[in-house]
């Protein structure tokens, strides 16, 4: 049982999310999410439209997704890697080296984002209109 862990705010669903999600899926048997926390998101400087709550109903209906796990702060990452027995993780190549400290505690890969689209691209997009 190979076990993928990931994470990001996953706000405004769209297929890059898709994609990232179905990927990582690809690469294991079960896939953990760590959905970034409202708090958390304060700390990055992002604001989702969709609470945590609502985002994490969301992520949790989709098919790729096991199970969503809180993502409070930038030092979790090697906790969560041995908590809960991790061998890959996973995320976009817009974090490409940035995550590699983990490589200590388990495989990690940075997938290709899908072109074109984002959350932000979205919301500009529509505020465009
Ligand atoms: N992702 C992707 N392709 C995209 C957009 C996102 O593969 N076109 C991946 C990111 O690399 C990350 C995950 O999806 O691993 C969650 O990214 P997130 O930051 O929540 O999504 P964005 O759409 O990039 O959000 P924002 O515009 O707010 O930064």
């Amino acid at each position: 049982m190979k076990r993928v862990l990931t994470y990001g705010t996953f706000d405004l669903l769209h297929i890059g999310h898709i994609n990232l999600l179905r990927r990582a899926k690809e690469l294991g048997d079960y896939l953990i999410v760590g959905l970034s926390t409202d708090s958390f998101n304060e700390i990055k400087k992002k604001e989702s439209y969709h609470s945590f709550e609502n985002r994490k109903v969301i992520l949790e209906s989709i098919k790729f997704v096991d199970k969503v796990i809180p993502e409070n702060t930038w030092e979790q990452k090697v906790e969560d890697v041995q908590k809960l027995k991790i061998d890959l993780f996973v995320m976009g190549d817009d974090w490409k080296g940035h995550f590699d400290f983990l490589k200590e505690y388990c495989e990690v890969i940075y997938l290709p984002r899908t072109k074109g689209v984002s959350t932000t691209k979205i919301k500009t997009d529509i505020d465009e209109k």
